[in-house]
């Protein structure tokens, strides 16, 4: 587990103090793949950061599996650090070695003997699928291959806990995606808890089963991605989830109907998205449906969605309709907004 309290980092740039983190007190529980997620600028990394000791908090603590982080020397600190490892934007993989050099990098670090290195070394590649690349170099490398020789090098000291900064943000779409299974993988198969930091809601739909959303250093919302994705309170969040889910319709939509009244915004979030009731309004025959619009998408195990409709006929009817809607459970809202 990793318990951040009463985090505050200030950095010194210029001769100004630039406030990074202020006042962060957050739980990351073992086995969680957690996601945080913030504009440029909000803290992320020097929050994850902090978990390995590449920063060291202004004030607070950060506290990994009971041991106070802060205050590790000499052996106890080694240890620790074996027991996280990080991956990058960026890659960070020497050029000048072989992609299993990069990976037995940690290995010759701690001393350990030629023989274990190679067989360690060699069923990591097998383990990310680098088994035919072991001896190229990164700049003969796609994208992709560089962030699995990454995630290679930050497993092969046998982690408990997996940092990744920005991981996927260099990776094209399809990229990203097999990046985010084999991280996925991770967690499920080695029981590794992952912090993982992004700028992309997409990315935290895809794997995480909690986030943090931080602006200027602080915690805005934190909780688990289904109730982030449900119910987004702060406009920062609301603004992340809309990336993933888009709750507006479009305008060409709109644009296209001769008449823009009697619109309602339906949300549908687990069992109400599953049951066909849009199917069932439509036998009734109380009003005439009209589907403009709409978007659904599994988040954490769970639907999630919201469909635009055009209800016709009279006002009391169309009020009989919503009734019915609502007692199925789905969240209803007149207008476009
Ligand atoms: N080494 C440093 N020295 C001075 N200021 C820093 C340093 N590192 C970060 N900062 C400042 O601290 C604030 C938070 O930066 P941080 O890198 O943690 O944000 P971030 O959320 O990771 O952003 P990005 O998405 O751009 O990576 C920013 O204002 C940044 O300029
Ligand atoms: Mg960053």
């Amino acid at each position: 587990m990793i318990i951040f309290e009463n985090i505050n980092k200030t950095y010194i740039k210029n001769k100004q103090q630039v406030n990074a983190l202020n006042d962060i007190n957050l739980k990351i529980e073992t086995g969680d793949i957690y996601g945080l997620i913030g504009w440029s600028g909000a803290g992320k990394s020097s929050l994850i950061r902090l978990v390995n000791q590449l920063e060291k908090p202004t004030s607070g603590t950060v506290m990994v599996d009971g041991v106070n982080v802060n205050n590790l020397t000499g052996t106890a600190q080694r240890q620790h650090k074996k027991n996280i490892g990080m991956i990058f934007q960026h890659f960070n993989l020497l050029e000048s070695k072989t992609v299993a050099q990069n990976i037995a990098i940690p290995l010759v670090l701690q001393g350990i003997s030629r023989p274990e290195i190679d067989q360690r070394v060699d069923a990591m590649l097998a383990y990310v699928d680098l088994t035919a690349k072991k001896d190229s170099y990164p700049s003969q490398l796609s994208g992709g291959q560089k962030q699995r020789v990454g995630i290679a090098r930050a497993l092969i000291t046998e982690p408990t806990i997996l940092l990744c900064d920005e991981a996927t943000s260099a990776l094209d779409p399809q990229t990203t995606l097999s990046i985010l299974k084999l991280l996925k993988q991770i967690n499920d198969e080695r029981k590794i808890t992952i912090l993982l930091v992004t700028h992309e809601m997409e990315v935290i739909a895809s794997i995480c089963n909690k986030v943090a959303v931080m602006e200027k250093g602080q915690i805005i919302e934190q909780g688990s991605v289904l109730d982030i994705f449900s119910t987004p309170k702060q406009e920062t969040t609301k603004k992340f989830v809309s990336t993933v889910l888009s709750p507006q319709i479009p305008e060409a939509i709109l644009a296209s109907l001769p008449q823009q009244n009697n619109i309602f915004r339906l949300e549908f979030v687990g069992d109400s998205a599953k049951k066909p009731v849009v199917n069932e309004l439509i036998l009734k025959q109380l009003v005439e449906i009209n589907i403009l619009f709409g978007n659904m998408r599994e988040i954490s195990g769970v639907v999630l969605g919201s469909m635009f409709i055009q209800m016709n006929g009279t006002e009391d009817k169309i009020e009989t309709a919503v009734t019915f809607l609502k007692d199925k459970g789905v969240h209803i809202e007149r207008g476009v907004a």
